[in-house]
């Protein structure tokens, strides 16, 4: 602690604050609760656009887990998002646990099971997990994660305890709190990790949406087709323990396909659960629309990722152009961490696109609208050309072929209204 310091007051045109003489005011970045809260947790952190395998990261002893652990704070989800790959012991279990912040898992190997009981010790629930399991712990609720085989465990976890953290600024009131959420967590909870087995249309985009707490294999689960994002692209929005934040998607892209650029602000992160993928990402308003050919090539960041591994989609600060390519010989299936929310997804969704039209208005979804339309997606036939033929080079090594069809390679045939695979 430095002593206090009394504030001067300015005198004459002077202005207040920090300055260095060169005309310009300066603010200090301070840390937040939540990278104080990270330190303090002594486990290491990870840092970046993506990592080819979040299983091959080091981890430490977590005390307050009971496990060992890192955080994974890609760029663009400071502040926002919290993730972390937790281990947990061969036939050990991790410490019983609850927060005031919403998270959910993926499974990135092992199998066990989780109970999850209420405060005051009633309404013991439980479910199994297996690798590539998802699931979301309702928030405060308590739960205890255990592992059944002989080897270690690893799930990776998002949560919005950021948010939270930085919010409240108190660990017994996140750690430490009696309140029972029965909005979320109530009334008759037979069923409640019964994975649910129904589509229906999300609220906000009428895209597919299931409702349900768990979902036992999410790397081979069905998936509607929706073409939003590319011929023959799968995707359906788990709509799950009755999170108001914390939402995702799950993806998947044909092999030899691959996703149209789009921009957005930062935030979403790609896990990968099933396939060979990489990702691309460049700044827009400094790469452009076509950065090779304008001589911006090497503003653009890539990320080869496998099962396990992971990228900021558009890791900013200002928006970026991405864009995800399925180029092994199995479909490339990803599950999104923190876009397209159900019920109220305004971060990608239509409120980017100018002013709010009003509860129960309506807006076109420009992330998913070609940019000749106004929009924020590059149609494939206005692409980089640089872009094809790399993306050719690396299916042709790993033996898999282009299966993208000519046709969206035109202005007529860019927004191809139904597509099958
Ligand atoms: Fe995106």
């Amino acid at each position: 602690m430095t002593a206090q310091q009394n504030y001067v007051e300015p005198t004459g045109n002077q202005k207040a604050g920090f300055q260095k003489g060169d005309g310009f005011v300066y603010a200090k970045r301070l840390p937040t609760a939540w990278e104080t809260f990270q330190k303090e947790e002594g486990i290491p952190l990870w840092t970046g656009v993506g990592c080819n395998d979040s299983r091959d990261l080091p981890r430490g002893d977590w005390e307050r887990v009971g496990g060992k652990g890192t955080f994974v704070q890609l760029l663009g989800t400071n502040n926002n998002t919290g993730m972390f790959v937790v281990e947990v012991p061969a036939r050990g279990a991790l410490k019983p646990q609850k927060h005031m912040y919403e998270e959910r898992y993926i499974v990135l190997d092992g199998r066990g099971a989780v109970e999850v009981w209420k405060n005051n010790g009633s309404a013991k629930t439980s479910f199994e997990y297996q690798q590539w399991s998802v699931f979301s712990v309702p928030v405060n609720a308590n739960f205890r994660v255990t592992n059944t085989s002989s080897a270690p465990a690893l799930l990776l976890g998002v949560n919005t305890a950021p948010k939270v953290i930085n919010m409240y600024q108190s660990k017994s009131f996140v750690f430490d709190n009696s309140f029972d959420f029965e909005n979320r967590f109530g009334g008759n909870l037979e069923d409640y990790w019964k994975p649910g087995e129904d589509f229906e249309p999300q609220p906000v985009r009428g895209r597919a949406m299931i409702t349900t707490n768990l979902i036992p294999d999410a790397a081979t689960t069905y998936l509607p087709l929706d073409n939003n994002r590319g011929p023959g692209h799968r995707w359906l929005a788990p709509n799950m323990v009755g999170n108001t934040v914390l939402q995702g998607w799950i993806a998947e892209y044909p092999s030899g396909r691959y996703a149209k650029a789009h921009h957005h602000a930062a935030g979403a992160v790609l896990v990968c659960m099933r396939g060979k993928g990489y990702s691309i990402t460049w700044p827009k308003d400094k790469g452009g629309v076509n950065p090779w050919k304008d001589g911006y090539g090497d503003l653009v960041r890539m990320q080869e990722y496998g099962p396990g591994g992971m990228i900021s989609a558009a890791p900013g600060p200002a928006d970026w152009f991405h864009q995800h390519f399925a180029y092994g010989r199995d479909p490339f299936r990803v599950f999104n961490y923190t876009g397209g929310v159900p019920g109220n997804e305004s971060a990608f969704g239509g409120l980017n696109s100018g002013d709010d039209p009003g509860a129960g208005g309506e807006q076109i979804q420009t992330s998913l609208t070609d940019i000749d339309k106004g929009g924020r997606a590059i149609p494939y036939y206005m692409e980089d050309p640089h872009i094809r033929e790399y993306f050719t080079e690396k299916l042709t090594a790993e033996g898999a072929t282009f299966t993208m069809p000519e046709e969206v390679y035109t202005r007529e045939g860019s927004n191809i209204k139904v597509m099958s695979d």
